[in-house]
């Protein structure tokens, strides 16, 4: 495992309606990782096409596309100790009445197909999708932030 990660994080559409974003972005804050990319936009078919493009062909992708682009999402980048694996477990299980009690998915979600939030599942899908939504120059990580103290600090 990468110490120092960053993975790529959105609150979907269904989320963004439902005024969750200020909730999602507080526990990834508070949990001590480092926000480095943050930006709202409107899912194109291209870009949805290419951010899920690893699900083409299987009997949901087409309501999973159509999802995506049903609002705004806010699309962030997060870095820290062991991000990727971490913002998994904080959003919680895919169908949320199967989440972990306290995590994002079952606190704030009911079903797969509206489940509030995204997170990249890999180092490669994490590097993937940020380039799919941030350019270089978009990232703002030459900032102090704790999250670089508690890399500082570990143990081998
Ligand atoms: P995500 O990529 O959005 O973070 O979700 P995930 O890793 O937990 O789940 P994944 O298998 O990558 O599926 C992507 C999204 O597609 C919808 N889905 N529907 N009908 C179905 O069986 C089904 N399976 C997945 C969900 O919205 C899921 O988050
Ligand atoms: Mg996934």
């Amino acid at each position: 495992m990468q110490v120092e990660q960053r993975t790529f994080i959105a609150v979907k559409p269904d989320g963004v309606k439902r005024g969750l974003v200020g909730e999602i972005i507080k526990r990834f804050e508070t949990k001590g990782f480092k926000l480095i990319g943050l930006k709202m936009l409107n899912v194109t078919q291209e870009l949805a096409e290419q951010h899920y493009g690893e699900h083409k062909g299987k009997p949901f992708y087409n309501r999973l596309i159509e999802y995506i682009q049903s609002g705004p999402i806010v699309a962030m980048v997060w870095k820290g100790y062991d991000v990727i694996h971490s913002a998994r477990q904080m959003m919680g299980s895919t169908k949320p009445l199967e989440a972990q009690v306290g995590t994002i998915r079952a606190d704030f979600a009911l079903v797969k197909e509206y489940n509030v939030v995204h997170g990249s599942d890999s180092v490669e899908s994490a590097e993937r999708e940020i380039n799919i939504y941030f350019k270089p120059e978009e990232l703002c990580d030459d900032y102090e932030n704790m999250a670089e103290k508690v890399i500082e600090r570990l143990d081998d």
